[in-house]
């Protein structure tokens, strides 16, 4: 059993429904798992110690930015922790392919962490809306397979 933060950036609330599913899995597998829909910087530090897990989940708006609710951490994240080689994550990345910076935001999370040093568990969940009508249906399978592997 793992204690798993999912940090949520969304603009329309998809990403969030996406991420109340993935709770819902997580918690039927005895995960302890709790959702931040405006997260910052000290919920962020409670599972970056290496035995907890943190799971974000955001959508790309304007270019490929990140979304207001979790800019303010991403920011923090870069110029406040900096170094972070204990901390796992998964992401999964809402978008529209019709976009140049398809799933922008989720991308530079993900590069930002690595290069803090961070251990990505799994591939990135890439959620496409011209294709996918619900995101949270599409990704039930994601999260059971990415549970797999904590
Ligand atoms: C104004 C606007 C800008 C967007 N910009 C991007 C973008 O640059 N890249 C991308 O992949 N998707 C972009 N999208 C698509 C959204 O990320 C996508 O619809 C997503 O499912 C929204 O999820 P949310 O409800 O969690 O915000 C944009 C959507 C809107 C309305």
């Amino acid at each position: 059993m793992s204690k798993i933060g999912i940090f949520v950036g969304t603009v329309y609330g998809n990403s969030l429904a996406v991420a109340e599913t993935a709770q819902e899995i997580l918690e039927q597998q005895g995960h302890e798992v709790v959702v931040f829909d405006e997260p910052t910087l000290s919920d962020w530090q409670l599972y970056n110690s290496g035995n907890e897990i943190a799971l974000i989940v955001t959508s790309s708006t304007g270019q490929g930015d990140i979304p207001d609710t979790i800019a303010p951490l991403y920011s923090e994240i870069k110029d406040v922790v900096g170094y972070q080689p204990d901390l796992r994550y998964g992401i999964i990345a809402l978008g529209d392919s019709s976009y140049e910076s398809f799933c922008g935001a989720g991308i530079r999370f993900d590069e930002l962490l690595a290069e803090q040093s961070a251990t990505r568990i799994g591939d990135i969940l890439f959620i496409d809306a011209i294709e996918v009508d619900v995101p949270e249906e599409f990704a039930k399978p994601w999260v059971e397979a990415w549970a797999e592997l904590l």
